[in-house]
């Protein structure tokens, strides 16, 4: 027994075969905290399957050990949206939970504002719920899974896509409309499902990262010819994962165009303008945005501001030459829809980095 302070959580957030470092209690008919399971010890699939036959919902852990219990989960995400012991409501429970630290995390850190008040957190952590739900009721979140499991940087990536993408269209009504035809004419249930669909496709645009090898995703030098041509196959790839999936046709396109380039030469068709769908043309403004935005295994975040000047074409002066050169970041302009790049320059205005929350504090 223990007279410390608990908090529940549910069975299926313990992966069988894990190592939690965090003790686990059960709550006995009396109300007494009674000692399951020890830090370091596995939990066995066995054992997880007779503590949760008699339906149990919840099991708990010492407050103390939060530290340690968010960590694990996540480093476990992708096992534990793969645990057949859990349910779809815990799964987006959990997966809500830890992708709001994310986004909170990136917020505070690369977009350089104050902290998120109460009320985003809420917004962000019903988002995220929803849009895993949705994943889930199409049948692919095996595939967001094996992405998470694979590589938790791309995962990060992607939840901070999916709520920026989010924050921007619902400032933008007219690009949604673009991306779903309708969306202005729609009530307000339809509205909120298309726009969920958004963001779905923007948690998943770089799933078919789960068949690059973590060696080329997170290599310190610029990639070689070979593992640059691996890295393109991330597309094409990511289709081949959503397929057979129920996912929206917007969605799915979408994760194939999103490296096409608005005036020729992306990858995988070097497709070109309208040909590129809308979504799939906001990815690609959201996605750099981003990754310029946050650390890279070989460099520091750039500061957003520099960041839009090399997204619109404005070369920044290299600042005494202290930042390496990344090929990866230059000649953008060419890259972008500029009618969507200024309405994403002006919506990240209305963010006001210089540290007020505008625009963002609303999604
Ligand atoms: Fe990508």
């Amino acid at each position: 027994m223990s007279d410390g302070r608990y908090m529940a959580i549910p069975p299926g957030s313990i992966v069988p075969g894990a190592l939690p470092d965090f003790r686990i209690y059960v709550r006995s008919p009396q109300g007494k905290y009674v000692l399951w399971a020890l830090e370091g010890n596995k939990v066995s699939a066995g054992q997880l399957a007779r503590l949760t036959e008699g339906g149990l919902k919840e099991v708990f852990v010492d407050l103390e050990q939060k530290f340690q219990y968010d960590q694990y989960l996540e480093n476990n995400l992708g096992e534990i949206l793969s645990n057949q012991y859990s349910s779809d409501d815990h799964k987006a429970m959990i997966f809500s939970n830890v992708s709001t630290n994310v986004v909170k995390t990136a917020f505070e850190a690369s977009l350089g504002v104050g902290a998120m008040t109460a009320d985003m957190l809420q917004r962000t952590q019903t988002m995220v719920r929803n849009a895993l739900m949705f994943i889930s009721e199409s049948r692919s979140l095996n595939a967001l899974a094996k992405m998470i499991g694979h590589d938790y940087q791309t995962y990060e990536h992607a939840t901070k896509v999916l709520w920026l993408t989010m924050a921007f269209l619902r400032e933008n009504p007219d690009v949604l409309e673009g991306i779903q035809p309708g969306y202005q004419a729609a009530n307000e249930k339809q509205k909120m499902e298309m726009l969920r669909q958004c963001g779905v496709g923007a948690l998943l645009h770089d799933i078919g990262k789960a068949f690059v090898a973590t060696e080329i995703l997170n290599k310190p030098e610029p990639l070689n010819e070979i593992e640059w041509e691996i890295m393109k196959r991330h597309p094409l790839n990511g289709l081949a994962m959503l397929l057979d999936t129920d996912l929206p046709g917007f969605v799915k396109k979408a994760v194939l165009h999103h490296h096409e380039d608005f005036h020729g030469g992306g990858y995988p068709m070097s497709i070109e303008g309208m040909k590129i769908t809308t979504l799939a043309r906001v990815l690609r403004i959201v996605d750099a945005f981003d990754a310029m935005t946050s650390r890279r295994p070989y460099k520091d975040p750039m500061p957003p501001r520099k960041t839009m000047q090399i997204m619109i074409g404005t070369p920044p002066e290299q600042e005494n030459g202290d930042q390496p050169k990344d090929d990866r970041d230059e000649g953008m302009r060419r890259c972008f829809d500029g009618e969507i790049l200024k309405k994403f320059i002006i919506f990240l205005g209305r963010v006001d980095l210089s540290g007020q929350q505008g625009a963002l504090s609303k999604q």
